[in-house]
Parts: C-alpha cells; sequence; structure tokens
C-alpha cells in the first residue's frame, strides 16, 4: 500500500517547522486580483504552496469564483467560494483595503465583500497553510478580524470547526456552486443534522441524518458544541470536552494517513457528507479517496422530500455510500447531464393517448417489463389483495392510469400513475409499462436473470469511477505503475519485449504487464516459496526487482484446455479490467506455450480462514461482520457492475484474503466460467467445494450468480460462528453448520451459535438479522435467493429480511 512508502516522508515532514504567521507570506493592503480568462495565475499563495486564494474559472462562458483551492494538487479542488449574490465575470476584481476585502463587477457594483465585523482596520491579509484565509488587524496572530474558516461553504478542512449554528451547504450539481439541495448544520441544540433543502427556496425538510447529540435534559455541557477536523478524524466534542464519533470505524488511525495525506470533508451534491484523503506524494494514486461518510444509505433516508435521493421516475442504489440513479426500461434522464434529476419515460402514457389512428387499446399501445428487486414504496392509487402476479400484470396493462405496478408479499398489487418517487431496491417485482418498440432498448437482458443492471456504459465507467475512488485496487495498480513505470497493453505477443507505456485513459483498458516465463522464474526464485494450492494450481511468492512494492504472488495455472489461448487473454483481460477495494488485483500474467501463470498482488495477512479458525479468542465481532460486508460488496462489483457478470463459483474463506489493512479481498475469481467451468461441469460434474456447493450444481441446472450466494450464506454463517461448515468430529446436531445455524434460529438458541460471545449477544438485534440473512442465501431454490446487492441491504438493516417457512424441502419453521 502506498502507506508504507511514507516513513521518509513522515520525518521529513515532522522535521519542517510550522512557519507562523509573522513569517507567512502576508498581503499588504492596496493588493488585488482580477479573474481574467488569459491570466490564470493571478492568486495569492500560501507559504507552502498548499492553497491559493483568488479566482477560479468553473465554467467555459467565463464565469468564476472567487474561492480558495488545494493549489499544489493536479485536480484544483475547491474548498471555499465566497458567496457571491450575482455570478462572478470576466474583469471582476477583488481588492484589499483596511475596510475588508471588496468583490467588484466588471462594471464597478460591489457583489461581495469581507469586513471586520467590528469596524477595525485591517492591516493584511494572509492565505494560510491551514486552507484558511484571513484578514489580520496585525495585534495579535491569534485574533483575525475575518476567515474564511468562519464561512464555509460545503467543505471543512482539517484544524477547522464548525461552532453551534454553523452549516455547510451543498453545491447543486458536480459543477454547478450555487447552493444545492442539502445541508449540514450543529443545531443551537448541538446536533449535528442532514437536511435535504426544497430548492430553489431555502426551506428545510426534516433531517435525514442527525447525530443525537443534542442533551435531553437541555444541559448544555452535555450537549454537542463543536464539530472538530483534528488531524484526520472527524467528531463531535461536548459541551463538557467529551468527544463523540460520528463514525465506527476500527481501521482509525490506520485509515487515512496523517500528515502524509491532504485531506478533506465535502457535503456532496447528493447529499452524502463524506471524508476523502489525497496523497501528499506524487507516486501515490492521485486521486481523492473515500475514506467514511454518512448516511450508510442515503437511497432510503429521503421519504419526507418528494421524489428521494434519484429524483422522480428513478430508482436507486448505492455503492459505498453514494447513490447510483438508474432509470428503468425505456426512460431515459431528464437532463443527462444530472444523474440525480430522475427520469422520464421515452413514450407518451395517460388515458388520452391513441396509436395515432385513434385506438386506445392499452394492449396494443403497451407491453409490460419486469425488473425484480425495485420498489417505488410510497404513493399508490389502488391497492388490489389478494392478487397473483398475472392478475396485477393485466390489471396495470387494461389500467390507461396504471404506469407502474408492485407486486408484493406474494399477494399483493400497488398500481401507481407517474411521477413515481423514493425507488430503491425492495423485495418485490415491479412492472413497468412500457410502449411496444420503444422499450427494452436501454439495458441489454440480464444474462443472469437477476438484478437490474446499469443502463449503459457510460453509466458504468461512471459507477466504476465512483468505486475507485474508495478503492485501494486502484492505489495499488497505479503505484506499481508509477514505480515501475511498466504499464502496459500488449495485443500481440512478438511485442513482449518492446512494453508500451500506457495509463491515460485508465480504468477502460486493462492495464496489465506481461512477464516472461524467465522473468517469472527469477522472481520467485524458481517457484521456491509456495504459499498453497488453490483450485487452478499452486501460488508461489515472488518478489519483483526495481520495485518497492515488489511482493506478488504468482499462480501457476494447471488443468488448463489446451488450444484455449484466446480463451485465455479474453478471461486475462476480463480480470485484469476489475478494480476494487475487495478484489486481489491482477498486476500481471505469462503466456508461454505451457506456462499459464497470473501474476496477484501478495496478501500479508494470509485467509480468512485462517482469521476465523485458527484463533482463540475469538477474532473481534465488529471486525468480522465488517469482512462480511466488504466480500459481499466484492461479489456485487462482480455479478453486477463489471461488463459481464463475473460469477465467482468457489466463494469460501480459503479464496478470500486480507491485506495489510485486514480488508477482505476476494481472490481467484473470473477463473471459474470460461476457463474451466464448461470442462469441468461435464469432467467432474461440480466446480466448487463442498459445504459451500449450491444444489443446483447436482440438478445441472442453469448455473447463476445465485450460487455465490448461497457459498456466501454458507460463508457468512461461518464468519459469524467461528466454525467450519462442515465438522465431521462434532456431535451430530452441530456437524453441518447450516441445519445446526436454522435449528438454533427456529428455537431461538441464537447464544449457543456464537458460544455467548459477548459482543455478539449485545448486538443480538443485529446477529439475529446476520443469521436470517444467511438462511435466506442458503434456499434451496435460486430464484428464492436474494441478489448479493440485496444482501448487503438486509445486512444493513435497511430491507427487512423475510424468511420463507421452508428453506429447503427438510427445514420447515
Ligand atoms: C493604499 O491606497 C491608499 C489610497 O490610494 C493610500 O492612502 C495608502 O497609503 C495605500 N496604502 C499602502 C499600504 O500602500
Ligand atoms: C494557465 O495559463 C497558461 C498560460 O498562461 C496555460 O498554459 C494553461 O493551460 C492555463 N491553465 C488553465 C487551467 O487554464
Ligand atoms: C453569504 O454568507 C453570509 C454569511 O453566512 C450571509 O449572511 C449571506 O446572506 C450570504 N449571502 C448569500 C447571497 O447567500
Ligand atoms: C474587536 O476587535 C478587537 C481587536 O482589535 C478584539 O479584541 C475584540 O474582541 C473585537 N470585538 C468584537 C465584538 O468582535
Ligand atoms: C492544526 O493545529 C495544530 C495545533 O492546534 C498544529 O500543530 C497543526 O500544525 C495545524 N495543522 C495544520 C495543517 O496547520
Ligand atoms: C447554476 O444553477 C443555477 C440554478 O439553476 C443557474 O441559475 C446558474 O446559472 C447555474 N450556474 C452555472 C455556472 O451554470
Ligand atoms: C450538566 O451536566 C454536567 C455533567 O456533564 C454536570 O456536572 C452539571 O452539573 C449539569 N448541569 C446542570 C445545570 O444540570
Ligand atoms: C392467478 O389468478 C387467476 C384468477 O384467480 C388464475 O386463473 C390464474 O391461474 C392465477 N395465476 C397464477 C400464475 O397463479
Ligand atoms: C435504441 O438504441 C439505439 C442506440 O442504442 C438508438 O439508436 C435507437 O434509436 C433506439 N431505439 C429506440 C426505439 O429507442
Amino acid at each position: 500500500m502506498a502507506f508504507s512508502l511514507m516513513p521518509n516522508l513522515l520525518i521529513f515532514l515532522s522535521l519542517l517547522p510550522f512557519v507562523p504567521l509573522s513569517g507567512a507570506s502576508t498581503i499588504a493592503l492596496n493588493s488585488s486580483l482580477s479573474a481574467s480568462t488569459t491570466d490564470n495565475s493571478s492568486s495569492w499563495k500560501s507559504p507552502s504552496g498548499d492553497f491559493a486564494f483568488g479566482f477560479r474559472q468553473v465554467d467555459d462562458a467565463g464565469i468564476f469564483l472567487l474561492a480558495i483551492w488545494f493549489d499544489i494538487l493536479p485536480i484544483k479542488t475547491i474548498v471555499w467560494h465566497a458567496n457571491t449574490s450575482t455570478p462572478v465575470l470576466t474583469g471582476s476584481k477583488v481588492d484589499l483595503s483596511a475596510d475588508g476585502l471588496t468583490l467588484t463587477s466588471p462594471q464597478g457594483e460591489t457583489i461581495w465583500n469581507a469586513q471586520p465585523t467590528n469596524a477595525t482596520a485591517i492591516s493584511y491579509a494572509s492565505m494560510l497553510d491551514t486552507g484558511n484565509f484571513v484578514l489580520s488587524t496585525g495585534t495579535s496572530n491569534d485574533f483575525y478580524a475575518w476567515q474564511s474558516f468562519d464561512y464555509p461553504t460545503d467543505t471543512i478542512l482539517p484544524n477547522q470547526t464548525l461552532p453551534r449554528g454553523g452549516m455547510l451547504y451543498s453545491r447543486l450539481t458536480e459543477t454547478n456552486y450555487s447552493r444545492g439541495r442539502f445541508e449540514l448544520r450543529l443545531t443551537a441544540e448541538g446536533n449535528l443534522e442532514l437536511n435535504p433543502i426544497a430548492w430553489p427556496s431555502e426551506y428545510r425538510y426534516a433531517s435525514y441524518y442527525t447525530s443525537g447529540t443534542a442533551s435531553t435534559t437541555g444541559n448544555s455541557s452535555e450537549s454537542g458544541f463543536e464539530l472538530v477536523f483534528n488531524q484526520a478524524d472527524i467528531y463531535i466534542v461536548r459541551g463538557n470536552g467529551d468527544p463523540v464519533k460520528l463514525w465506527n470505524d476500527p481501521a482509525f488511525p490506520n485509515g487515512p494517513n496523517y500528515p502524509a495525506s491532504y485531506h478533506r470533508a465535502t457535503l456532496g451534491y447528493d447529499g452524502v457528507f463524506r471524508q476523502y484523503t489525497f496523497p501528499r506524494s506524487s507516486d501515490g494514486d492521485r486521486i481523492w479517496s473515500i475514506v467514511r461518510h454518512i448516511p450508510d444509505n442515503i437511497c432510503t433516508l429521503l421519504n419526507e422530500v418528494g421524489s428521494g435521493a434519484c429524483g422522480f421516475n428513478s430508482y436507486c442504489m448505492t455503492t459505498d455510500g453514494t447513490p447510483n440513479c438508474q432509470c428503468p426500461e425505456g426512460y431515459s434522464l431528464m437532463d443527462p447531464d444530472n444523474k440525480l434529476g430522475g427520469c422520464e419515460p421515452n413514450f407518451p402514457l395517460g388515458c388520452e393517448v391513441d396509436d395515432g389512428g385513434g385506438s386506445r387499446n392499452q394492449e396494443d399501445l403497451y407491453e409490460l417489463k419486469r425488473m425484480e428487486d425495485v420498489d417505488w414504496p410510497l404513493g399508490e392509487y389502488e391497492t388490489l389483495r389478494p392478487y397473483n402476479q398475472t392478475q396485477c400484470e393485466q390489471s396495470c396493462l387494461h389500467d390507461c392510469s396504471c404506469a407502474v405496478a408492485i407486486f408484493s408479499e406474494g399477494n399483493t398489487c400497488r398500481k401507481k400513475r407517474l411521477p413515481v418517487t423514493n425507488g430503491r431496491l425492495n423485495y418485490g417485482v415491479a412492472i413497468i409499462k412500457v410502449r411496444k418498440g420503444t422499450g427494452g432498448n436501454r439495458s441489454a437482458p440480464d444474462p443472469t436473470g437477476t438484478a437490474p443492471k446499469p443502463d449503459s456504459k457510460k453509466e458504468n465507467q461512471i459507477l466504476m469511477w465512483t468505486l475507485i475512488s474508495g478503492s485501494s485496487g486502484l492505489f495499488n495498480i497505479v503505484l506499481l505503475a508509477a514505480i515501475i513505470s511498466l504499464v502496459v497493453i500488449l495485443k500481440d505477443r512478438k511485442k513482449l519485449e518492446k512494453l508500451v507505456v500506457h495509463g491515460s485513459d485508465f480504468p477502460d483498458t486493462t492495464n496489465l504487464r506481461i512477464f516472461t516465463f524467465k522473468q517469472l522464474k527469477e522472481a520467485t526464485d524458481g517457484f521456491k516459496e509456495d504459499l498453497g494450492s488453490g483450485s487452478f494450481g499452486t501460488v508461489y511468492k515472488g518478489v519483483l526487482p526495481n520495485s518497492s512494492k515488489n511482493q506478488v504472488a504468482v499462480k501457476v495455472l494447471e488443468k488448463l484446455v489446451k488450444d484455449g489461448e484466446r480463451e485465455f487473454n479474453a478471461e486475462v483481460s476480463a480480470i485484469g479490467k476489475t478494480h476494487h477495494r475487495n478484489l486481489v488485483q491482477l498486476l500481471g500474467y505469462c503466456n508461454e506455450g505451457p506456462n499459464r501463470m497470473l501474476v496477484y498482488e501478495f496478501m500479508s495477512n494470509g485467509s480468512l480462514a485462517d482469521f476465523l479458525f485458527g484463533q482463540t479468542p475469538r477474532p473481534d465481532w465488529y471486525q468480522r461482520t465488517q469482512l462480511a460486508l466488504g466480500i459481499a460488496r466484492g461479489l456485487v462489483y462482480l455479478h453486477e457492475e463489471c461488463s459481464t457478470p463475473i460469477i465467482h463459483c468457489d466463494i469460501k474463506p480459503e479464496n478470500i484474503l486480507l491485506d495489510e489493512y485486514f480488508t477482505a479481498r476476494i481472490s481467484d475469481f473470473g477463473l471459474a466460467k470460461s476457463l474451466a467451468l464448461n470442462q469441468t461441469r461435464t469432467q467432474t460434474g461440480i466446480r466448487g467445494t463442498r459445504g459451500y456447493v449450491a444444489p443446483e450444481w447436482f440438478r445441472r441446472a442453469p448455473v447463476t450468480v445465485k450460487v455465490d450466494v448461497y457459498s456466501f450464506g454458507v460463508m457468512l454463517l461461518e464468519v459469524i460462528c467461528c466454525r467450519r461448515s462442515v465438522e465431521i468430529d462434532f456431535e451430530d446436531e452441530r456437524v453441518v453448520l447450516t441445519d445446526w445455524a436454522y435449528d438454533c434460529y427456529k428455537e431461538r438458541r441464537l447464544d449457543e451459535l456464537v458460544d455467548n460471545e459477548e459482543a455478539a449477544m449485545r448486538d443480538i438485534a443485529t446477529l439475529r438479522r446476520w443469521v436470517k440473512t444467511a438462511l435466506c442465501c442458503v434456499q434451496e431454490s435460486p430464484t428464492n435467493r436474494p441478489t448479493m446487492n440485496m444482501v448487503i441491504q438486509m445486512l444493513e438493516g435497511y430491507v427487512e429480511v423475510r424468511l420463507p417457512t421452508c428453506i429447503t424441502s427438510s427445514f420447515c419453521l
């Protein structure tokens, strides 16, 4: 990881003296800056060069912001801007005088100013290294007559605090810095709250997040006093000085590295408050990575607001806290540039619509599309019960008022008119009415027959970037690229030695390094240190010369199809395109005649199996839950977010590795399907490992992503119970974990499952929900099993887990 490179830098930084204000570059009175499209260098920089104050152009049409930004970073991230009432145009000017700062339009009108509250005279201004722009009277270094930290926009920085009554407001869109739809406030009562705003008014809807730090007794010393950004952590301090954590994060302080990184926390235009880091070192990954965020899942929280997190007629899934908005089939974004702006049908709907010849026969005009696990929970005009799905579909099709129907609970049909709101993942089937010939164009049919998929390639890419910004996988690969300068793309094996550097349009392409057999033989010292044998061959530890992140795991593939060269290349390039923080990253490969090898990142903390089964006392409950969630996220990515879904086929604790931060990383994925699936299916019948194999393997039924859901369910029980799925030596009732878990659940003996582990018993609601979720995953019928996305919703408690009466033919409640 990048941080392992940092010790030197850390020492270096701690030796740097902190520059006192008197030594800071001060800006003298009568200085000025002007907004110009030709001279973009006009700004006042902080002594370290980290920050600058001045005009930044935000729009091709010559609109500027008077702003403070990270000047040192390639992405000049804006952290503050003047809240002018009118746009700042080319030719605007800011002047520093004894009265303060004055921003004037090209016509000379004052459009914004910063003045000391008590009319003292300013002696100078200063852009500090903290990112705070201050006006000083020159009397005391501690007293600023005005400071930008007192008037935050959407961002707070380390050393900045938000007092009671303080507020951040989001921008409108990615590129429009006008006041947007969300606010974060520390209320006068001491609660930190996130509120939606009834844009364009400033009316505040009820909060969708609250820290609960207001004292119930009104005792001010017990209620939240300020929000503090101290080094790399953000927390609330009560009146009596007690800190209150905002996020439960056991990784801290191993996660964000201070001072080896830059930090900021920003209220996004999607309503999510996120903390980000950016490595100071130039060979790190040059993007802002998300460290933490609140709330966890905004999709389910904005019920008070008209449309929900994604706008009207849209539905919302979260990926690491970021809403991922999708239009139903036959619908497209109202504003193609604003994914949160809602969707509209690509065709006319309603009782007045005819086929052009006067016929309003609904059956001729419309057909129905079905989406599993999507719901618009509010606002039906009619609820029909008991109805079966066929009746529900017919009812909607023939009713000219009906645009969408939700069939759920096995007998309930809820009919809705447009616009539908608050779309999200939930149990049930959404039935969408689309004009014949217009629907089904936007998204390809789902090959797995399961979850809805992102609509278009572009959206996939956006999603991918969202994912990657929080991913250490990219971190690693970019870092590696920087160090070894060998990020290559090779289509032609004859060019083997001629390495082409290619890094610009990442992640669209596979940036895999191609190794020769000789190189890998040397790297592994003649395949000496055996790390273990997986399903496809043996893994050896290796060291790449001339690279500081040099430890790798080399997998020597066996049992491969003879003439499968093309398949091998296709498969490898598919694996190479995956980037997620919960996947082991493929770095390169070797393909020389019979020698086929894959080179992966080396994972220093062994496998989940070692972690779960090798320790007394048991590993921490909270850490176990986080590992399980990480694996679930990795599987969602493989199943739903790759351009072709990847079925793992062999999910088990041995195939989950732990990196140096104990993040769960799925390994061995992508190999199963075309490399071995077809073969082993006919040769040995079953792929996968005893105890984790879904029943459909035995029935020779089609294999879908739901086989992984089954194996995940088994593994989830192992994580909960810290024991293997089959333990021959145990007493009969306990030999098979799934059966035993089912009995314990049914007979309310959850304490036995976790051996009375204290942390788990304290968290009994979570424990029960997780056991239920696991049992839901191991249902006999693949179609009854939830998708991995739904599994996450269930684990996190966003949707209720409903277990059918019978999980298998032999187990009924
Ligand atoms: C700034 O300008 C004013 C008026 O033009 C002048 O009186 C003053 O001396 C100037 N101050 C400095 C520090 O140059
Ligand atoms: C800033 O100006 C320089 C030359 O004046 C130009 O080369 C550069 O591209 C400009 N940068 C931006 C971000 O406009
Ligand atoms: C700008 O911020 C100040 C201080 O928070 C506030 O008083 C003022 O009304 C704001 N102006 C606009 C145009 O929003
Ligand atoms: C006014 O400014 C002086 C510094 O010149 C400061 O000591 C004092 O606290 C300020 N008063 C208020 C009400 O801000
Ligand atoms: C933040 O404040 C602390 C002391 O309060 C100081 O040591 C540290 O340098 C400051 N951080 C920055 C980025 O200036
Ligand atoms: C930002 O959005 C507001 C409201 O829609 C609009 O008036 C303004 O022109 C936009 N600004 C830019 C720079 O596009
Ligand atoms: C408020 O709470 C503090 C303890 O946090 C206590 O010492 C103090 O007496 C309380 N004040 C009142 C007025 O109840
Ligand atoms: C749905 O109900 C209708 C009317 O009761 C019945 O004819 C039909 O067979 C049912 N369909 C299914 C799939 O159960
Ligand atoms: C279907 O999609 C293609 C491009 O993806 C587009 O050119 C075509 O117009 C669409 N057809 C309909 C009926 O929307």
